[in-house]
């Protein structure tokens, strides 16, 4: 039996074939590289040593889900497949729910008719909106979203335990991540955004190595320890390998959501100034506005993760930090 990836060339995606793979498991990957290269499974199986089936596919393509379930058994799937700009989604808001939505509704729909209905989704903190707390609890359920692709994420959310209902075959865990960042230790595979990166590590990445001047802190008047935006930055290993328990644990039907994060909450200038000690590069940096639509500080309430997944990140900000410069200096 089978684990279908969506998506699993990507950032997230791929490190989690790793620790699925790492684990013995079968793992199945459809990815239509509109976000990713295929050099990313040879570095897979470098790493791994083993193999998986990839299939160069759109998940809103009927015909080529139903080739792949009808050419492998699929016990489960673990679906990152989507777009995940956020101010991008509100350019094309269109094409974030063509591609989000619908394409989740056709992988559902697959699923159903070949019987397979156990499904982890990558859902994101972005749902909570802004509860007016800065620790995300899950039982705090979702607030209103900021932004086209957080309403995706929250109408993804709702249409999984809208299927339960129908149908309380389904097994759904729903993932809801912070701040992933950092990078396989081997350096082989990380984040890799083309053009000027919107989010935090991999703007701090390009100015270190040089190919942009300086970073724009947004905001330093924040009420936060030093004025600037707080985040709960979680080690994308330490994240693949939550997928790797939730599965383990989906063992009865129902919808499960826990917040995949560390509990911990770090400010822009801490991790510019942990890039630095630990890389011994110099990050230039300046004070720029705030950024329209930024909360002050969010980060996660992981207990319910830890106990009902016997799952919590081990990784600290230096390893993340690391990780992050070892795998540009690796490119
Ligand atoms: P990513 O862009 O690196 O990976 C997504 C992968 O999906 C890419 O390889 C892309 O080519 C593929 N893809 C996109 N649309 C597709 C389609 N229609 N059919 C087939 N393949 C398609 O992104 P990531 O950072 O690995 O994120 C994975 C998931 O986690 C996304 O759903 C994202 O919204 C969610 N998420 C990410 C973050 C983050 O900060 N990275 C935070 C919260 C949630
Ligand atoms: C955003 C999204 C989240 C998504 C995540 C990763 C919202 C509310 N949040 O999180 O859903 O999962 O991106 O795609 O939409 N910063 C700078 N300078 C920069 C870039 C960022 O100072 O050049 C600051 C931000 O103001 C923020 C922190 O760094 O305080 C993190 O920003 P970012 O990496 O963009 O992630 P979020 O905005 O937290």
């Amino acid at each position: 039996m089978s684990i279908l990836v969506t998506g699993g060339t990507g950032y997230i995606g791929s490190h989690t074939v790793v620790e699925l793979l790492n684990e013995n498991k079968e793992v199945i990957i459809i990815d239509n590289l509109c976000n990713s290269s295929k050099d990313v499974l040879e570095k897979i199986e470098k790493i791994t040593g083993k193999k998986c089936k990839f299939y160069e596919a759109d998940i809103r393509d009927e015909k080529a889900l139903e080739k792949i379930f009808n050419e492998n058994k699929i016990e489960s799937v673990i679906h990152f497949a989507g777009l995940k700009g956020v101010g991008e989604s509100v350019e094309i808001p269109l094409e974030y729910y063509d591609n989000n939505v619908y394409g989740t509704i056709k992988l559902l729909e697959a699923m159903k008719k070949f019987g397979c209905k156990k499904i982890v989704f990558s859902s994101s903190a972005t749902v909570y909106g802004d509860p007016g707390t800065p620790k995300y609890v899950e039982e705090m359920g979702r607030g209103k979203a900021s932004s086209p692709y957080g309403a995706t994420k929250a109408v993804i959310e709702e249409m999984l335990e809208n299927l339960y209902a129908s149908d309380k075959e389904w097994t759904i865990s729903i993932l809801r991540y912070f701040n992933p960042i950092g990078a396989h230790e081997s350096g082989l595979i990380g984040e890799n955004p083309n053009g000027i990166p919107n989010n935090l590590m991999p703007y701090i990445q390009k100015v270190a190595a040089g190919e942009l001047k300086e970073l724009s802190v947004f905001g330093n008047d924040y009420d936060t320890k030093d004025g600037t935006g707080v985040r709960d930055y979680i080690h994308v290993v330490d994240l693949a390998i939550g997928h790797v328990k939730a599965l383990e644990k989906l063992t009865k039907p129902g919808v499960y959501i826990h917040n995949l994060g560390t509990g911990c909450g770090y400010s822009v200038l801490d991790i510019v100034n942990t890039f630095e000690r630990v890389n011994n590069v110099k990050v230039n940096y300046k004070i720029a506005p705030r950024r329209p639509g930024d909360l002050a500080m969010y980060y996660a309430d992981p207990t319910k993760a830890k106990k009902e997944l016997g799952w919590e990140a081990k990784r600290g900000i230096e390893e993340m930090c690391r990780d992050s410069w070892n795998f540009v200096k690796n490119k």
